[in-house]
């Protein structure tokens, strides 16, 4: 036993953000409590968002990062709410993070849960689970490009937006997907690009994908088009086990295979910089859900299951593990939000997920 205490920057930020931090933060310190002093967490909160920016004109302080850099990991909420554009709240804080801390490798499962009804007729037949890896670091979201306005005259303002991909950062991040592959039970990769339209970067993708498949001959592989593989989410979902993408496609893929296991409310992600040069960041794949945000109604299970990322990145697999049997016990129990078709508020299925840690 480690007798630890693991030092955690929370970053609830805006909307449901907040609501589903402090759901995650009550899970994971009851299971500390429980564990006889065998590990505990020591929290910091930072109070950065949308109304950071409001009162200071910046979404993080300036030394925000080197404020980060001495945490064990850092766990986060959502950003982004409507006073604020979207793309100055999500570079301000989140990409900023993301991006100053390497965090290369961006890991969302998604699990089928029992009590949780899918639109998904296969999920009735078979445990569905599969994870994607996210390119977190290039790609489409490699912040270049720029703005013309004067290029063509009033009302010819010209955009250009262009993706990176390097050779370097395609290979680390396949690579990954390989080795948690062969953690898993069905040792298969389904790498995903739009190759055959976008003729630079996502060929040289395939390109480093099918040379490190040649490293893993135990490993099954598949190429499969964006679109297609979206087809697939909903019609084969039984074939997947690690699906590589990139930066964009990832993000599209995640939130389809969370809807598809039955709400955006119920997906976790890690972001993860697998050198452990800096922190690894925690967080639900949703957003702020200012629709619903401060009513309680915000489902805890998405920020609970990233808890138990941080758990396993911690070098605590075994909490992990229950936190994962406590968010089945929880729904298969029909303890459930109203995105999953239940009555129960945050405060209800939370405790209903302490409650279950025991079991
Ligand atoms: P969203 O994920 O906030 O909401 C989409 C839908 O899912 C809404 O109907 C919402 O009610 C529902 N939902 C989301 N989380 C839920 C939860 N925990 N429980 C129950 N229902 C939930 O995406 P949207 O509306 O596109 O974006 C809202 C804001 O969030 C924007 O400012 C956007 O930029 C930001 N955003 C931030 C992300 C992040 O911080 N990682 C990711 C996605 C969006
Ligand atoms: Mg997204």
């Amino acid at each position: 036993r480690t007798g630890r205490t693991f030092r955690i920057a929370a970053i609830p930020a805006d909307g449901v953000g907040k609501e589903v931090v402090a759901a995650g933060r009550a899970v994971l310190d009851a299971l500390a409590k429980g564990s006889g002093g065998a590990f505990a967490f020591a929290w910091e909160e930072f109070p950065w968002g949308c109304g950071h920016y409001a009162a200071t004109g910046r979404m993080m302080d300036e030394d925000g990062l080197e404020r980060l850099k001495a945490f064990d990991a850092i766990y986060f909420g959502a950003v982004g709410w409507p006073t604020v554009p979207d793309h100055v709240s999500l570079w301000g804080l989140r990409l900023a993070i993301c991006q100053g801390f390497d965090q290369w490798a961006n890991v969302r499962p998604v699990h089928f849960l029992p009590g949780v009804r899918s639109p998904l007729r296969a999920a009735d037949d078979h445990d569905l689970n599969w994870v994607v890896v996210r390119e977190n670091s290039e790609g489409e979201y490699a912040g270049l490009g720029g703005r013309n306005l004067s290029a063509r005259g009033p009302g010819g303002e010209v955009a250009v937006q262009s993706s990176l991909f390097t050779e370097v950062g395609c290979e680390r991040v396949i690579r990954f997907a390989f080795d948690l592959a062969r953690t898993r039970a069905r040792r298969k990769v389904s790498s995903v690009t739009k190759s055959n339209a976008q003729q630079h970067g996502m060929v040289l993708w395939d390109e480093v994908f099918r040379r490190v498949a040649g490293d893993y001959p135990d490993v099954e592989t598949e190429s499969v088009l964006v679109d297609a593989m979206s087809a697939k989410f909903v019609l084969r979902p039984q074939d997947l086990s690690v699906v590589v993408a990139s930066n964009l496609h990832a993000d599209i893929l995640s939130d389809l295979g969370s809807a598809l296991a039955g709400s955006l409310g119920l997906a976790a992600s890690a972001n993860l910089n697998p050198e452990r040069r800096y922190p690894s960041m925690f967080e639900p794949v949703h957003g702020s859900a200012p629709d619903i945000a401060g009513r309680g109604l915000a489902n805890p299970v998405g920020a609970v299951g990233s808890a138990a990322l941080m758990l396993d990145h911690l070098g605590l697999p075994d909490e992990a593990a229950r936190l994962h049997r406590a968010i089945a016990a929880t729904t298969a129990a029909g303890v459930l939000t109203p995105d999953v078709g239940g009555s129960a508020g945050t405060e209800e299925v939370t405790a209903a997920l302490i409650g279950a840690l025991d079991g």
